[in-house]
């Protein structure tokens, strides 16, 4: 979900389509009434980025300003930014300048810099991008209509106020390039983990939960409205805690999930992302449980090293993730686990970096997300370790990965050749629209084709598979 890494998205057809799916812009092209304002906002980095800017479409919503997918009239230029590595940061500055010329063609134009960027550069960005207006971190948004009304006036402005209690628990997010079936939820903020190569604990503030009855209040909502899978957020979802003010008692997160669950059993649930340390066997079986929370983890593991995890402040050893691999696997046999892992961490040798590979074999994820390590100002390892792996030697260790992960992400997905799935229709195929897309519990793409005028996205359909590449399954319908 990560959309600054384009040579390795090229490897990982997944990624690609989730950065497709994650452009994020408005609705409407109509032509504008008089006196009416438009915001056209692009979203990067993680899915907690693009739930923000659904809270942000909301907020302006509020204020007035609807959305657009032209640029070029809108009235308001907003980039939500995403600091995790340094490509992360020269993509956003590109667009920038793609954002500049706009404002020298349309003179008036307002561009905001949001998110994790704009929490780590604060002022410096208005003097480092002359042209930017607003700059605005992810506990502020509430403040933009202010800060948008005293750009009008010619007036730049600042909030990045990290807050300890911000969820915008009672903002109902305005549904951008949604595909009416899955949506995100967000479920709490922040991060209180100090992995030492993270920035997010610096981006985004301390950890806070949000209201329960909102969450299940939001997924009601959303089934009412026609959606059918939900993904709850958050940058380690097993550590939601929320206490109820009223009567003291708290919610945990496998609790959470039981609650979300009774929504509907035609509601699918998601979570991402899971830290190792914190997945308990309540959440499991809750997993295990309800047909309708998928059978699908993403549980970083970022190295196969102990050493590493160690220096990384990972706080699990290898042993320790493998433990909690055969805890899963023993629980729901079924079950898709899909990982994080950073290549040529500081001083990392050759020999940990081979405990990496071993370690998606063992795990026998369905998918990884892979990156080369990128030294971060600020965080713990740019203060105190040396960035000493070569790019070249980087670059290598993670095309092995990679080319790793492809061929078990193959096998995994050949293993459900001749295997039946209940599916859910998100819409047309890329390719052709005789085919409809889908996923299984595991997360994964299944294409098959349409039986004519029979279904509509939001169905679930039974499928049999009989192909599979390394990224999607390819099936056929089952008839009822
Ligand atoms: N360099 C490379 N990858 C990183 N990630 C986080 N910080 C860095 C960094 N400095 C990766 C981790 C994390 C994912 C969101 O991004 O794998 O799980
Ligand atoms: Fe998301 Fe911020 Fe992390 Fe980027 S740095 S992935 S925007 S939380």
């Amino acid at each position: 979900m990560y959309n600054d890494n384009p040579t390795i998205q090229d490897l990982n057809a997944k990624q690609i389509d989730e950065k497709k799916q994650g452009e994020v812009f408005g609705a409407e092209f109509a032509p504008k009434q008089a006196g009416e304002k438009r915001f056209y906002i692009e979203s990067y980095g993680c899915q907690m980025n693009f739930s923000d800017s659904e809270i942000v479409a909301s907020i302006l919503g509020e204020a007035g300003y609807g959305p657009t997918r032209d640029m070029e009239t809108a009235d308001l230029i907003l980039i939500n930014t995403c600091s995790i590595r340094e490509k992360a940061e020269e993509t956003v500055r590109k667009r920038l300048r793609v954002f500049d010329k706009v404002k020298e063609r349309q003179p008036g134009t307002m561009v905001g810099v949001l998110g994790c960027m704009a929490e780590r550069l604060k002022s410096k960005f208005l003097e480092e991008e002359k042209l930017v207006d607003i700059v605005v971190g992810p506990d502020a948004y509430r403040d933009l209509p202010a800060l948008v009304a005293g750009a009008e006036e010619g007036e730049k402005g600042v909030n990045v106020f990290l807050s300890r209690e911000e969820t915008y628990a009672d903002i109902n997010p305005v549904r951008l390039q949604s595909n009416g079936v899955t949506a995100f939820i967000s479920i709490m903020r922040g991060c209180d983990n100090m992995c030492s190569f993270c920035v997010v604990p610096f981006t985004r503030g301390r950890e806070r939960s949000r209201n329960a009855f909102s969450i299940v209040a939001e997924a009601t909502d959303l089934f009412d409205r026609g959606f059918r899978e939900v993904t709850l957020l958050g940058q380690n979802v097993d550590s939601y805690k929320w206490e109820n003010p009223e009567t003291g008692a708290t919610v945990s997160f496998a609790e959470l999930l039981t609650m979300v669950a009774a929504v509907d059993p035609d509601l699918r649930i998601r979570f991402s992302t899971s830290h190792p340390k914190d997945i308990t066997d309540d959440v499991l079986y809750a997993m295990r449980d309800h047909e309708n929370i998928c059978k699908y983890i993403h549980l970083p593991v970022q190295s196969g090293n102990s050493r590493i995890l160690d220096l990384m402040n990972r706080t699990y050893t290898r042993e320790w993730y493998k433990d909690k691999v055969d805890r899963i696997y023993e629980i729901m046999p079924d079950c898709a686990i899909s990982s994080d892992i950073i290549a040529g961490f500081c001083t990392e040798t050759e020999a940990e970096h081979q405990e990496t590979l071993s370690m998606i074999e063992y795990s026998n994820y369905s998918m990884s997300y892979m990156f080369f390590y990128s030294e971060r100002p600020g965080t713990p390892a740019a203060r105190k370790l040396e960035d000493d792996v070569p790019l070249e030697i980087k670059k290598r260790r993670l095309q092995e990965i990679i080319n790793l992960q492809t061929e078990i992400s193959r096998k995994h997905n050949l293993a459900d050749v001749g295997k039946t799935f209940k599916v859910l229709i998100e819409g047309d195929s890329k390719k052709s629209d005789q085919d409809w897309k889908a996923r299984n519990s595991q997360n994964k793409m299944v294409i098959f084709p349409k039986a004519a005028g029979k279904h509509r996205p939001g169905d679930y359909v039974t499928v049999t598979i009989h192909d599979a590449t390394s990224a999607t399954l390819f099936g056929k319908l089952v008839e009822a």
